[in-house]
């Protein structure tokens, strides 16, 4: 009993503790870890081994399975949130979901995950970092560093360690839905970003989780079973050697300064879908490249797999190497797999208890043994908003600056053309309070970006006009709906095609009519087809998705407040037949080159 009110007394009145909380990998020992997960291994029974094993999704369980099955671990999917959705609320939950966890024999404690992939992005109010893509544009990560620390620090405070992030996709074709989530084409940066996200993440004291192992942007168009006839988790169709060079080497670095947990791939190699794949989950990740931390499958991503049944597809995926089970609904059934197949000898003991010592070992490295609950740290919010705008100020890449139009007078007359001029929730993108983000998301701090251009004009004599002929300069707000996964997955990447906002039409031919020199802002989580409009546009500016400061960040460096550092991390196609970044280079339909960007005049 003393154990459960220590847990439920820390989950909800622990004093703020000021202490900088910092999971550093070097300092905690892997052996000494894993010794200890050994130890409580030899004295688990198969129940609970195989409950360890298990992750559950919050909406499909009672606290009190957490004990009836000794649960490892339960997820918040996108938009799966507690209560009200405030700190208290997070922090009572898993409270109680620890205390439950206290109840078991050997009062192993659940580890907690989420998707905070910019910012704890589930919670009310959260600060919202820039997304992947305007990240790996950033010079040298610095900007994913900062995400990863910040966003740490916000999930430990709600009583949850462990963020499935960073995505370490190398997006091959930009009409994958997932390509905001991903730093680059190219995989050395990728490396470069995702390692300073992975230490951020570590530094700000969670657990990391890289993902998805291998191959997810590398799928060949068309081959989607999710969206036939488009991208995502489809077949990655390339020579092994171009796999390693693109898709898996990235992991083996990550590997080797301390990631603790992989998220396998919904997609394919060669038609073999890698939660099945022996090869590379086992013989790669874990035996050549000494892997120690463990494999989680992605959201009833089993069920995808080539076994006769569910049950099979379970017993295919563990003896693969899949070590925990996200398997939010079918949990019950995934547990009682696991039990037959190591009754039947179908999932060998030693396989399990590998799969249970990785788990035990993570839960140790991370400290969640020794407190189940982070302790509550306070928020200096201000500083958190400030270091999200200086990420978003160093993603933002400068393509157009014809007659120097940049930086604007603080004194200009402006007229704010366009849909992402007054959306929040478009600057932020998926992955934000709801699973898919929302064009109106109440729920997100911030400014638009009407609002930070009027206060800003407002306070240095300038104006803002809704009349283009009375303005000096037009400012055309651009950019994609918000949408993840699948549903982003797009065919015609024009500026009115898949996933565009609707009123991006009606604004460029606005701006084109009124004659006026016009700054063309895109807010978009990678790039659109503009070969044709970029040419009556003085200036052009890719802002990629900002998040919730996002729109001071823009008035920053548009008006000179902050210098434009960043470069394409992509290719940006010049025509919607050539998007693909083989194809572009191919083609040479190419509008920028990989790693363009101009310098703001200063
Ligand atoms: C999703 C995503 C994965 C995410 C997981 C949990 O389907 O593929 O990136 O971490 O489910 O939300």
């Amino acid at each position: 009993m003393k154990r459960l009110a220590l847990i439920l007394w820390c989950a909800l009145f622990s004093s703020p503790a000021f202490s900088e909380t910092s999971l550093s990998v070097a300092v905690a020992d892997w052996n000494a870890s894993e010794a200890k997960a050994k130890a409580i291994v030899s004295r688990m029974t198969p129940e609970e081994k195989a409950g360890q094993m298990i992750q559950a999704e919050r909406r499909y369980m009672k606290i009190s399975d957490i004990t009836r099955y000794c649960l490892g671990s339960v997820l918040s999917g996108g938009g799966s949130v507690p209560g009200k959705n405030t700190v208290a609320d997070w922090r009572n939950m898993i409270g109680q979901m620890q205390a439950a966890a206290a109840e078991t024999r050997l009062g192993i404690p659940v580890i907690y995950g989420v998707d905070a992939v910019h910012g704890h992005n589930n919670l009310a109010g959260a600060v919202i970092f820039p997304h992947n893509s305007g990240l790996g544009a950033s010079p040298d990560g610095r900007g994913a560093f900062t995400a990863g620390k910040e966003t740490a620090k916000a999930i430990r405070q709600t009583g949850v360690t462990w963020t499935f992030a960073p995505c370490i996709a190398a997006a091959q074709d930009i009409r994958w839905g997932r390509t905001y989530e991903s730093f680059s084409e190219n995989p050395g940066k990728v490396t470069a970003c995702a390692l300073s996200a992975m230490r951020g993440i570590h530094d700000g004291g969670a657990v990391s989780c890289i993902k998805h192992f291998a191959g997810d942007g590398g799928t060949l168009f068309g081959t989607s079973q999710k969206t036939p006839g488009l991208l995502d988790q489809g077949d990655t169709r390339i020579p092994e050697e171009e796999f390693y060079e693109t898709h898996l080497n990235q992991y083996k670095k990550l590997i080797d300064n301390g990631a603790m947990t992989v998220m396998a791939s919904y997609s394919s190699f060669n038609g073999v879908k890698m939660h099945e794949n022996y090869r590379y989950l086992t013989e790669v990740l874990k035996n050549r490249w000494q892997f120690r931390g463990f494999v989680v499958s992605d959201y009833a991503a089993i069920e995808q797999c080539s076994g006769k049944n569910y049950r099979d597809n379970v017993i295919l995926c563990v003896n693969a190497g899949i070590d925990m089970l996200m398997e939010p609904i079918r949990w019950k059934q995934a547990y009682r797999a696991i039990l037959y197949g190591m009754r039947k000898g179908l999932i060998s003991r030693e396989r399990v208890d590998d799969a249970v010592t990785r788990i035990l070992t993570v839960k140790f490295l991370s400290g969640l043994m020794d407190e189940p609950v982070p302790a509550y740290e306070e928020t200096d919010t201000d500083a958190v908003r400030a270091e999200a705008r200086k990420a978003a100020e160093s993603t933002f890449v400068l393509l157009k600056n014809e007659e120097n139009l940049l930086p604007l007078k603080p004194n200009a007359k402006v007229c704010i053309l366009g849909p992402a001029a007054d959306s929040v929730g478009v600057l932020c993108g998926g992955w934000t309070i709801e699973w898919l983000g929302k064009t109106v998301n109440p729920a997100v701090g911030g400014k638009t970006f009407r609002e930070a251009v009027t206060q800003f004009l407002e306070a240095g004599g300038g104006a803002v006009t809704d009349h283009p002929d009375e303005a000096d300069v037009i400012l055309l707000a651009l950019g994609e709906e918000p949408y993840a996964e699948f549903f982003g997955d797009a065919a015609d990447l024009s500026l009115y095609g898949d996933k565009a906002l609707k009123g991006n039409r009606a604004a460029v031919e606005a701006a084109r009519k009124a004659g006026k020199a016009t700054v063309a802002v895109l807010v978009a989580g990678r790039p659109r087809i503009v070969s044709e409009e970029i040419k009556s546009w003085k200036a052009f500016v890719m802002a990629w998705l900002p998040g919730s400061e996002g729109a001071d960040a823009l008035v920053n460096v548009l008006w000179g407040r902050a210098p434009f550092v960043g470069r394409l991390p992509f290719s940006w196609p010049a025509a919607n037949d050539a998007v693909d970044a083989k194809a572009v280079r191919r083609t040479g339909k190419i509008l920028f080159s990989y790693g363009f960007g101009l310098r703001g005049s200063l």
